[in-house]
């Protein structure tokens, strides 16, 4: 009978430890779960450290985890990195260690550190009296503790996970060797993360480099542009502002950020061949003779040849040939015809004639900005680019940023 007991007993007793086991397995298994989520949804290393940490202690009865950084300092210190759970100030002022001589160095994430495996802490009260640095844990009701490693992908061992329950034995051969899958998952976390940042500096600094080379082929143009407005001051920044209006008609065309930025600088150097042509003629106070006309016309041919062999993004040489080029083929000088002008040297065209009839040249004074408008108007269609000449009147119509183009001396 008494055998009979006995062995009921043992039964029972079996039932027990196995639904203990399968209970201790469930929340090893969901914590695992939850914070496997959070390392999908992080992409900042504190973020992802403190989502696993919650993660872990939304299960019960894990009521504390932290996760500490091995520092190669004198001190040998283990520095928190993000804790979380219901007894989170048992952390407060925590200094762990390392260091094998070190009073702080004596508890679990010291010892786990030390040598790479994890460290179960079944019953803390128990342990208190072998290890005295575990009576803060009893103080706060945290009775068992496991400390598993972290490696960096097979080594070095770069930290801690601490996991505690506020119940006894929670945590058996399988929770552990699930905590340290969890673990390595932090390590290729953490390393993503690190590949993802290092990848964008790296296109941060491809960036500024771009944008740097950008503004100095910006100031290079206008220098060049500078340079060769110094020898004729009747038109001294006559190129600026056609760049001004080309850029608000292309804006009015909804030409792309890129697309607008190579027609700014065809239009600041749109004329630079006239560095070939005798500054007496650019200056002459009276209409030009045929011949001087033909010597003012190959500005566009030298343009081209000055700016042919540079590597712009652009194609900045050609819009600059073509600037005198009109629709119906009466421009110069290959008397090209619609389709086969760019549509940038048709904004050329265009903002060319406002700025030239809206501002005064050495052989008249200026006509103003609304007989440029019907020049262009007339033109619309027969030597120059509706679209255009109806973007030009929209800005017009508008803001009219064309006026205070035109009144600015030097754009
Ligand atoms: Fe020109």
């Amino acid at each position: 009978m008494a055998l009979t007991t006995e062995l009921s007993h043992q039964g029972v007793g079996d039932d027990v430890d196995r639904r203990t086991e399968i209970e201790k397995l469930q929340w090893a298994l969901l914590a695992h779960r939850k914070a496997a989520r959070a390392l999908r949804t992080n992409d900042r290393k504190d973020q992802l450290l403190l989502g696993v940490c919650q993660s872990i202690v939304s299960q019960k009865p894990y009521e504390l985890a932290w996760v500490g950084f091995r520092e190669e300092d004198d001190s040998k210190t283990i520095s928190l990195q993000a804790q979380a759970g219901s007894k989170v100030d048992y952390t407060d002022h925590l200094e762990v260690s390392w260091a094998e001589d070190s009073p702080l160095g004596l508890g679990p994430a010291g010892a786990c550190v030390r040598t790479g495996k994890p460290v179960i802490i079944k019953d803390s009260a128990k342990e208190a009296v072998l290890a005295p640095v575990l009576e803060r844990a009893v103080s706060f009701g945290l009775q068992s503790i496991m400390a598993v490693p972290i490696f960096n992908d097979p080594r070095p061992l770069i930290g801690v996970l601490l996991v505690y329950a506020t119940v006894p034995n929670a945590f058996g051969k399988i929770e552990v060797a699930l905590f340290e899958g969890l673990a390595d998952d932090i390590s290729i976390g953490l390393r993503n993360i690190e590949r993802q940042q290092s990848l964008d500096d790296e296109i941060s600094k491809r960036e500024a480099a771009q944008q740097q080379l950008g503004d100095a082929l910006r100031a290079t143009i206008e220098a060049m542009s500078r340079t060769m407005e110094s020898r004729d001051p009747y038109t001294a920044g006559h190129q600026a502002r056609v760049a001004s209006i080309s850029v608000a008609l292309a804006e009015k065309l909804g030409w792309s950020q890129n697309d607008k930025e190579g027609l700014y600088l065809a239009a600041m150097v749109h004329d630079i061949g006239k560095v070939g042509v005798p500054a007496d003629i650019l200056t002459k106070p009276s209409v030009l003779t045929p011949l001087e006309m033909q010597l003012v016309q190959q500005h566009v041919e030298l343009g081209y040849q000055i700016l042919k062999d540079i590597p712009f993004p652009w194609p900045i040489a050609e819009m600059v040939r073509q600037h005198h080029e009109r629709l119906d083929g009466s421009g110069y000088p290959r008397k090209l015809k619609a389709d086969q002008i760019l549509q940038g040297a048709k904004v050329l065209a265009v903002a060319d004639t406002i700025e030239s009839m809206g501002t005064h040249r050495p052989y008249r004074p200026a006509l103003g900005l609304s007989v440029a408008l019907e020049q262009i108007k007339r033109e619309s269609d027969v030597s120059l680019d509706a679209e255009v000449v109806s973007a030009a009147f929209a800005l017009a119509e508008g803001d009219n940023p064309l006026q205070a183009i035109l009144d600015a001396r030097h754009v």
